[in-house]
């Protein structure tokens, strides 16, 4: 008789009765967690996009933005219920709102909202590899704030061992798309990026949990991200001498090419091979030489006894 979406509002719309003299349609987080704390789920929204409509009210309010009104962000939805959102945006924030519609095609206005306060790290994003994926390239691959930094409603501080940011995570959370075969075929791009850095020395000092071991940002940025060929890319050519002299005192042109992404080259499995065969003919010279000399020394013995009869 009723299918889930229409219970589903019509359970809100029977919530906002019983709350709404008490909101009075003001802006604080409660007016709009009295519906998006208690419902639960995914929904097909009007627009045709599947959204989920629970927000958590004890992880929003310990996340850095606890203390912020749903509308900090959510501008466009200053009036209860939203069913016609009608609220004043700013003007950057609509700008970039245009521009990211179609990789936030649910709210991008809350999508654009964090330039009204982070707009130097917007501004990097925008012009990174990954935003220009997005605003140049048309795409919806290149990460934008929500990928990295996990749901919109319980960011957390980078220290935060939960931050999906914290060092713990940090390569889970790169990975997501530079360990996805179907990302780094179609952008033609290095497949062994996570693999080598867990295998190199600086991905094992961090498992081990050494504190100065690097994470991707530390050689790629976290926002100003480039590609390998772009010469103000901290990985291009000679910027590397700075990038691995941030830890490494007086790294030099010899020195930073110890470490790239590249899988090793023949030469090294050559090399390999070349010490395995040198390793077992040792031993097996060994072995014979034991053995030769166990048998001279039998026949010397057996020898002895016929000249002592
Ligand atoms: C009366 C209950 C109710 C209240 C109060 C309410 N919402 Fe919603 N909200 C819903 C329902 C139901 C949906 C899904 C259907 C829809 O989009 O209309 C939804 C969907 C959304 C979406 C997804 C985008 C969209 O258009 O579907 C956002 C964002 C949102 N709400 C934000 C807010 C914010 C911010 C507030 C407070 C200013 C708020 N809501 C208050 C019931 C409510
Ligand atoms: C720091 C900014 C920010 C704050 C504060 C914020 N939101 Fe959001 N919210 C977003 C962004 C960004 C999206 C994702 C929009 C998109 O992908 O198009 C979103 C999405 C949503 C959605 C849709 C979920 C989905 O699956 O797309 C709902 C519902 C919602 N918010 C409700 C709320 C409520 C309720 C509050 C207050 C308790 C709140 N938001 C506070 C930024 C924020
Ligand atoms: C490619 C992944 C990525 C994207 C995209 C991204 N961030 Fe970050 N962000 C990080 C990482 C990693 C750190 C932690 C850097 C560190 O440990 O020094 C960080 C740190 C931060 C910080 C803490 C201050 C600082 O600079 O360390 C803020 C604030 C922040 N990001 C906001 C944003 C906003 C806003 C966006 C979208 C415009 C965004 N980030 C997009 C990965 C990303
Ligand atoms: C109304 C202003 C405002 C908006 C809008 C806003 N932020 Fe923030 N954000 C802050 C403030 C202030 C802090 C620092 C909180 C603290 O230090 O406790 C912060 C902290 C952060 C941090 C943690 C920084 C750290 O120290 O690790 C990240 C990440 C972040 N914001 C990302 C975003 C993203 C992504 C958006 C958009 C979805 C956004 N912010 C929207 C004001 C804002
Ligand atoms: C110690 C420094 C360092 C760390 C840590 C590091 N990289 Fe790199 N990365 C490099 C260098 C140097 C290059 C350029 C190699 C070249 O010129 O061929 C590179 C290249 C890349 C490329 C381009 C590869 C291609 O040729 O298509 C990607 C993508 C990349 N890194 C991602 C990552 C990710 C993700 C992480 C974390 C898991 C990471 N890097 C950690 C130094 C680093
Ligand atoms: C949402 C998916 C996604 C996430 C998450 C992501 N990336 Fe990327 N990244 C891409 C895509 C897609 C490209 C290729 C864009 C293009 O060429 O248009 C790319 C390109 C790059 C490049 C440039 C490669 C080259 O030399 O051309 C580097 C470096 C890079 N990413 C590093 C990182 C680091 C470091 C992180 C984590 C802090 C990260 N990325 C997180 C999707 C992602
Ligand atoms: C954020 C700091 C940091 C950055 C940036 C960094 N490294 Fe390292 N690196 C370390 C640490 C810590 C160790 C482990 C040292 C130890 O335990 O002795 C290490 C170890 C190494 C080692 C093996 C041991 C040694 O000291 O010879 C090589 C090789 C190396 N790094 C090369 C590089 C190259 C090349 C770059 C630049 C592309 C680079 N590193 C960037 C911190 C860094």
């Amino acid at each position: 008789m009723f299918d889930k979406k229409s219970l589903v509002l019509m359970a809100s719309f029977l919530m906002l009765a019983v709350f709404s003299p008490l909101s009075g349609f003001s802006e604080e987080p409660a007016n709009c967690l009295v519906c998006h704390s208690s419902m639960k789920g995914k929904i097909l929204s009007p627009a045709g996009h599947m959204i989920e409509l629970h927000v958590d009210t004890d992880r929003y309010t310990e996340s850095v933005h606890g203390s912020f009104s749903c509308t900090d962000c959510h501008f466009k939805f200053s009036e209860n219920p939203h069913a016609s959102p009608g609220g004043v945006v700013p003007q950057n924030v609509l700008a970039v709102s245009g521009k990211i519609s179609a990789k936030h095609p649910v709210d991008p206005v809350a999508a654009a909202a964090c330039v009204a306060c982070h707009e130097e790290i917007y501004t990097y994003v925008l012009g990174s590899v990954h935003g220009r994926n997005i605003l140049e390239k048309n795409e919806t691959d290149g990460a934008l704030c929500l990928d990295c930094h996990g749901s919109p409603h319980y960011i957390r501080k980078k220290e935060d061992p939960e931050s999906s940011v914290s060092r713990g995570n940090h390569v889970k959370t790169c990975g997501r798309c530079h360990g996805n075969r179907e990302l780094y075929e179609k952008y033609g791009l290095e497949k062994n990026v996570i693999h080598s850095y867990e295998e190199s020395f600086h991905g094992r000092k961090l498992h081990l949990g050494h504190m100065k071991a690097p994470v991707c940002s530390s050689c790629h940025n976290a926002h100003d991200i480039k590609t390998k060929d772009d010469p103000s890319s901290p990985v291009y050519g000679k910027n590397k001498l700075q990038t691995c002299g941030k830890c490494h005192e007086g790294a030099n042109e010899k020195f930073i090419p110890a470490i790239s992404h590249k899988p090793a080259g023949p030469i090294p499995h050559y090399a390999e091979i070349g010490l395995i065969i040198l390793t077992m003919s040792v031993f097996a010279f060994v072995i014979i030489h034991v053995l030769l000399e166990a048998y001279s020394d039998i026949r010397d013995a057996v020898f002895r006894k016929k000249e002592d009869d």
